[in-house]
């Protein structure tokens, strides 16, 4: 089988070791890889790039994508969906192995409604797929979140401040959550729980009235705050608003200071977390998945995703791992909130 692999979507760290599995077991199985470049583009404009052993054997700990990615989306125009579909009989594509997030899924499970031999790969720094416990990425953008939240820290007890730490994790607060707890933070705002202002400098207030003379809080870039209007904001081609210029750190650390009167300053992460060497968890989690999605296409299971599920990878339909979100349940977050004392 000639099989054409793409990286779509945000890039994370763990997609080349992903590839790497992909790529290796193809090759045990017989197959032919092909890499299609920058995602969903790559299919659309017959954009290849050769995939064998010597290309991806060294790629365990590199971050990025060797194959590069975009938010191209074809479902947007039937021109560009008919040109895939084209372009698979053209550049005799058997099947398809996508790795990506519920938006370059989405399309590749579009794609095997229509007929094509479709399997996923889960990545997004954000892990909000569903049908899956973790995403590829997840771990590492979460390990640099951590090692900011200790760093801030440091300078934040030196000038007795409260730093905001935002941190990107579009629908789901995931790597908030999780950075809250790892890395000690006083508080955190996740968009799944609505904004209260009061609560949390209530809080932060009584930080210092037990001694506390500095803090840190944990913003996902994703939390609805009151905002100029977003009616100029840029949207990507997947119909996203891009957050970065909703300003909710800088939001929520004038809010901080002006209610509590610490001195308070924000620290903005953004793509940071999405770059560098993937952790050793991505290392393992990103090569079972590939592996496992290297089986699905040699057994014919298309139209599925490979998955973590308690441990164990397995494989579930494309359909349901993008027909909704997995975000932060309430009672995670109240657990959570225990923490802060
Ligand atoms: O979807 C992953 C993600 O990293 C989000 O957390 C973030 O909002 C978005 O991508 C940023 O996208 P871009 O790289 O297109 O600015």
């Amino acid at each position: 089988m000639r099989i054409g692999i793409l990286t779509g979507g945000g890039d994370c760290p763990g997609l080349n070791p992903a590839l790497r599995a992909v790529v290796m077991r193809s090759l045990d199985f017989g197959h032919e890889p092909v890499g299609l470049r920058r995602g969903w583009a790559g299919l659309i404009e017959a954009d290849t790039t050769p995939l064998d052993l010597e290309i991806v054997e060294g790629l365990i700990n590199r971050g990025g994508t060797i194959l590069e990615s975009s938010r191209t989306n074809p479902l947007r125009k039937e021109e560009h969906l008919a040109r895939c579909l084209a372009n698979i009989a053209a550049l005799r594509l058997d099947a398809l192995v996508a790795l990506g997030g519920e938006d370059t899924l989405g399309v590749a499970h579009r794609l095997h409604q229509l007929g094509a031999q479709t399997v996923g790969v889960p990545k997004t720094m954000d892990n909000d797929l569903n049908e899956t416990d973790y995403t590829v990425g997840f771990d590492s953008a979460l390990s640099v979140a951590v090692d900011a939240c200790d760093r801030l820290i440091d300078t934040a007890r030196s000038h007795r401040r409260i730093m905001v730490l935002e941190v990107m994790g579009r629908h789901a607060g995931w790597v908030a959550l999780h950075a809250a707890v790892a890395g000690g933070a006083d508080w955190v705002l996740i968009p799944e729980v609505p904004l209260d202002l009061d609560e949390m400098c209530g809080h932060v207030s009584r930080l210092r009235a037990r001694g506390k003379n500095y803090g840190l809080v944990i913003v996902s870039e994703g939390v609805d705050v009151p905002v100029a209007d977003m009616g100029t904001a840029a949207i990507d081609a997947f119909g996203h608003v891009v957050l970065r210029e909703r300003g909710v750190g800088e939001f929520v650390a004038k809010e901080i200071e002006e209610r509590t009167g610490f001195e308070t300053r924000l620290a903005v992460l953004g793509h940071i977390v999405r770059g560098g060497p993937p952790t050793a968890f991505d290392r393992v989690l990103a090569t079972r998945l590939g592996l496992k999605a290297a089986e699905l296409v040699n057994n014919g299971q298309f139209g599925q995703m490979a998955s973590i599920k308690a441990n164990e990878i397995v494989s579930v339909p494309l359909e349901a791992a993008v027909s909704e979100l997995k975000v932060v349940p309430r009672s995670l977050y109240e657990e959570v909130k225990v923490l802060f004392k």
